[in-house]
């Protein structure tokens, strides 16, 4: 029999190379489209070579349009070039999210072996900042430090946060330290204070988001090696295109799509990549994007989810704070959780929100005032499915969730709600009668 390994593993007819080659960390030998900014990283950088500390940069642009890849290409072009005379250290500040953390990372980087690390807790903080200090100063060369993701340093421990590390810049005698940040949220500098800003924000470098004829290049770019030529109708990879750059010009997002794609062929043992698995791409690759969201959310955020589901589920035309909360307090009681004040829930709804796990607005509901209207997003199956799949919740049945009829206005609806309420009730407790009865 043909080896069917060879088409898990990957090899299949439509590639010429390895499709890992399209996964996120792969960093590529060029960047179409970044042509100015890559540039403009460069002669900034290049002051290294003529033995002058760079300025620090903020690079900043919307998710996937090249900031991480991009810098560091550039920076091992720079390492390429300058050999010994720079040190480059990348730290994503999602991962090492406190001074502490970064500064340590800062002072490992130069360690020879293991044993020359300065432990990870339990020193003060002077201490470390005099370790790696006197590290950078006998080093005495240029070290350049990328900090990915700096928005969620400040988010997590305030502006003072970036002041610490920016002063390793000053303090650097022999050494020469230089400051890269990264970030997808332009509005990040309004909280830092002046003296944080103008430091780090010494030269400022935009990744502007991909249309969506430019995405078409870089995913014709990032296939050449990898697909057999011809495999790709242009017309799903113009789709590809299409879709990322509704997404506000994610690069990310469309190669993403054109490798599941690639792999939904390769299942499909089909001969070619076509408009039909871009679609069917699309589908998995939004599921799997909503399971994660789902699955990952803290446990009250959880039921809270599942109210609004249920709630839903029963009426989908009207979904308010109110009857929200009356069912996320039945979903506690059945599944022995203590409930949260409305207070808190209603922020757990917006940032239920913030996630794009539901919507809402504010509607007049006449002489009840005004309320939240609220909406999930995607399937209900679906999210209801991934909220389950926690074992806490698993055992969830609802039997107490009933409709409220509060927020009904016109009578009519009221009767028609509590008519409709009765006759669940009795299918309750039709389906809690033993069948021999
Ligand atoms: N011009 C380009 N040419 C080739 N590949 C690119 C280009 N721009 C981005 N990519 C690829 O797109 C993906 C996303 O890029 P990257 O991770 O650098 O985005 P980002 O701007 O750092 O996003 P985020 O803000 O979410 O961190 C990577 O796989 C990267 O290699
Ligand atoms: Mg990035």
């Amino acid at each position: 029999m043909p080896n069917p390994f060879f088409e898990v593993s990957g090899k299949s007819e439509l590639l010429t190379g390895d499709l890992a080659s399209l996964g996120g960390s792969f960093i590529p030998e060029n960047f179409p489209h970044r042509e100015v900014q890559i540039e403009k990283i460069v002669s900034i950088l290049g002051s290294i070579m003529r033995d002058t500390r760079p300025s620090n940069i903020i690079i900043y642009g919307k998710t996937g349009s090249g900031k991480t890849s991009a810098t560091r290409y550039v920076s091992r072009m720079l390492s390429e070039a300058a050999g010994s005379k720079v040190k480059v250290v990348y730290v994503n500040c999602q991962i090492f999210d406190s001074p502490y953390s970064i500064l340590v990372e800062m002072a490992n980087s130069f360690s020879r072996s293991t044993d020359e690390n300065i432990p990870e807790l339990g020193l003060p903080l002077d201490r470390i900042y005099n370790e790696l200090m006197s590290r950078v100063n006998s080093f005495n060369r240029f070290l350049i430090v990328i900090l990915d993701e700096i928005d969620k340093l400040v988010l997590k421990n305030g502006g003072d946060a970036l002041y610490s590390i920016l002063k390793t810049t000053d303090d650097t005698y022999g050494g020469k330290t230089s400051i890269i940040g990264i970030t997808n949220d332009t509005g990040f500098q309004e909280s830092l204070d002046a003296r944080v800003k103008s430091r780090l924000n010494q030269e400022s470098i935009l990744f502007t988001p991909y249309n969506a004829s430019e995405l078409k290049d870089i995913l014709n770019y990032r296939i050449k090696g990898v697909v057999r030529d011809g495999a790709i109708e242009d017309s799903a990879i113009n789709l590809c295109a299409a879709i990322g750059a509704q997404e506000h010009g994610d690069a990310r997002k469309a190669i993403d799509l054109l490798r599941i794609s690639i792999e939904v062929a390769i299942r499909g043992k089909k001969g070619k990549v076509t408009d039909a698995e871009v679609y069917s791409a699309r589908d998995k690759f939004e599921m799997d994007v909503l399971k994660e969201a789902v699955t990952t959310l803290p446990m009250q955020s959880k039921l809270v989810l599942l109210s609004a589901v249920v709630t839903q589920e029963i009426d989908s035309s009207l979904m308010v704070t109110g009857e929200l909360y009356e069912n996320y307090r039945s979903i506690c009681t059945e599944l022995g959780f203590q409930a949260l004040t409305p207070r808190r829930i209603s922020d757990i709804i917006s940032e239920l929100e913030d996630f794009g796990l539901i919507s809402s607005s504010v509607k007049s509901m006449g002489r009840y005032g005004r309320t939240r209207i609220i909406q999930v997003m995607g399937s209900l199956e679906s999210v209801r499915k991934y909220l389950l799949e926690d074992e806490d919740l698993s055992m969830f049945r609802g039997g107490k969730i009933t409709r409220q009829y509060r927020f009904v206005t016109d009578p009519k609806d009221q009767q028609k709600a509590r008519s409709e309420d009765l006759m669940q009730k009795l299918d309750d407790l039709r389906e809690s009668v033993p069948d021999d009865h």
